[in-house]
């Protein structure tokens, strides 16, 4: 069976795990959570980073952080995971779900004002696949209309718009490295706070509603309990797997982006006969190679090409179901404008499968059964 995802280990995570059990610290905030979050800020010019237990805890930091209050709005994409809903759900806000646009399945950056109202607080566009959303025109509407911005870059880290780092445009982003993503540490994430007046709340908030960082860097001469608060720390153990990964980033990005591109460069022809569509990466879009996805003429044509593929042992998986169909969508939100593009895309989409180390053969293995199926109609 080729799987659709393997979580990413470059070997030598046992070795600062093993360093971890030495130091005799493994609870949070240690010396593997410092460097993980001090090369995050060297590299993406982020002015702070937090390393949290997922990518959703990371989402619920930058919501508590935007001090909503109930009846808030937020505007977000239907096309998403369910934590970029939820984190604002548990903060208390009413979610504003707009389309999105069919070229790279990201917030149509058109559609946004159209949504805004007078309880409107916050904009979350999720950058898909890690490639960029608009963020020049979603910042200047923000801008105007004095709105925060979360980006959701759980997808993301590494990738760029305009030479900025995704999550680091914003008010704040957030990153994912649960085991599906680029860099993992099983379950972790990341919160970049991109302006100083949240740093302090935010220390506070992941420590328990405590001033234990302040204590800790010898600014206060004990710790109190200052505020309400959670525990997001990630456990030392994770934060050193994840160091052995952030070491090796750029290996790991060029490999997966080696692996999206011979995927593209063999998809193409069956692109240019108008047989499937291929993705979009913008100008001014670096991407992290997080996803290679093809869409299919509609949801009969994807639901034979899945059947097609495990036949031949290989999984490819789809997603979402859009949030504003589901559910908790329905009680939580509701869609401004009309769906042109949510459902309809979101029916047509595969991912194939792409992960650090995916064999050549591997790779040449869903290529052919891809094109046979093509081939066949
Ligand atoms: C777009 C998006 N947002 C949020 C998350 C949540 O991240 P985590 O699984 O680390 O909680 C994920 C990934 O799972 C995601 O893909």
């Amino acid at each position: 069976m080729i799987p659709f995802n393997v979580p990413p280990c470059t070997g030598d995570e046992l070795e600062y795990i093993r360093q971890a059990i030495a130091n005799r610290k493994i609870c949070g905030d240690g010396e593997f959570t410092k460097k993980c979050s001090h090369w995050m800020e060297q590299r993406f010019h982020a002015q702070k980073v937090l390393l949290t237990t997922s990518g959703t805890t990371a989402l619920d930091m930058a919501a508590l952080l935007c001090e909503l209050r109930p009846g808030d709005e937020v505007i977000l994409p239907s096309f998403t995971f369910s934590s970029t809903a939820t984190a604002f759900v548990l903060a208390g806000a009413r979610l504003v779900f707009v389309d999105i646009r069919p070229d790279t399945m990201n917030i149509d950056e058109t559609k946004i004002e159209a949504a805004i109202t007078p309880r409107t607080k916050v904009i979350v566009p999720m950058h898909y696949a890690g490639v960029a959303c608009e963020m020049d025109a979603i910042m200047d509407i923000a801008r105007r209309h004095g709105l925060k911005v979360v980006e959701d870059a759980a997808q993301g880290v590494m990738s760029s718009y305009k030479g900025r780092a995704l999550g680091t445009i914003g008010d704040m982003g957030c990153f994912s490295f649960h085991e599906t993503k680029n860099y993992s540490m099983g379950e972790g994430g990341a919160l970049l706070i991109n302006r100083p007046e949240y740093n302090e709340r935010a220390e506070i908030l992941r420590e328990k509603g405590t001033n234990r960082s302040k204590f800790f860097r010898g600014q206060v001469d004990k710790y109190t309990w200052v505020d309400f608060g959670d525990s997001y720390l990630p456990s030392e153990l994770n934060a050193a797997y994840l160091w052995a990964q952030l070491l090796k980033a750029d290996e790991i990005n060029d490999n997966r982006l080696n692996t999206w591109n011979k995927y593209r460069e063999a998809l193409l022809p069956l692109a240019q006969s108008g047989k499937l569509e291929l993705p979009t990466v913008p100008e001014g879009c670096v991407h992290n190679a997080h996803m290679f996805y093809i869409k299919a003429k509609d949801l009969e044509e994807r639901t034979a090409l899945i059947k097609h593929l495990k036949e031949r042992d290989i999984l490819a998986v789809f997603h979402y179901v859009p949030l504003h169909s589901a559910p908790a969508g329905l009680r939580f939100g509701r869609f401004n404008g009309e769906d042109l593009y949510t459902t309809s895309q979101s029916d047509r989409l595969l991912r194939l499968p792409l992960y650090f180390g995916l064999a050549d053969q591997d790779r040449q293995a869903v290529i052919n059964a891809v094109r046979e199926f093509y081939n066949e109609r």
